[in-house]
């Protein structure tokens, strides 16, 4: 089983969209038997919570299921998950500072995209203050394409 986190800072806006992101295209690819996919922030103020209707829209609009609830990031994440995707650069150093990654890859979650030449930066900026969950969405979805592919060469899949 290849076990994946996503990472942002509320858990209702980013990190939520690429993990139903993500966990459509293992669907599609007919790969859902080797994956457990879930998601967390780095801060608490939203456990508990559905996703942000930004979020549910976008996903919705693109015909992406999705009926998680936001928890938080714990230290135990790191013994817990093989591949950990951080957001931003925040998010990145708030899961480094938590505890030591054994086994897990911890990364950008955009770092793939960026080296396969799919977009330009290497963090997804935040729809909770831009807004932009369109322009979230096409990033979330470059970066689960990316990270897809990366991680089907790691195993042979
Ligand atoms: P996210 O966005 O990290 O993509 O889920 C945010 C959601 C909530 C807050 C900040 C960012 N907040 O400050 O409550």
């Amino acid at each position: 089983m290849i076990r994946v986190l996503f990472v942002c800072l509320g858990n209702i806006c980013r990190s939520p969209m690429a993990e139903a992101v993500f966990q459509h295209k293992v669907n599609q690819a007919g790969l859902g038997r080797h994956f457990e996919i879930d998601s967390a922030g780095t801060g608490g103020w939203h456990v508990g919570e559905r996703a942000h209707h930004g979020t549910r829209a976008a996903l919705r609009e693109n015909n992406v299921a999705y009926d998680g609830r936001a928890r938080q990031f714990t230290r135990q994440d790191l013994t817990e998950y093989d591949y950990i995707l951080a957001m931003d650069k925040s998010n990145l150093s708030t899961i480094l500072r938590s505890g030591y990654p054994e086994d897990a890859e911890v990364e950008l979650f955009l770092s793939f995209a960026a080296q396969r030449g799919l977009v330009d930066g290497d963090e997804v900026p935040d729809p909770w203050y831009t807004d932009r969950f369109d322009l979230t969405f096409d990033l979330v979805s470059k970066g689960c394409d990316a990270l897809l592919a990366y991680i089907r060469e790691q195993h042979n899949l």
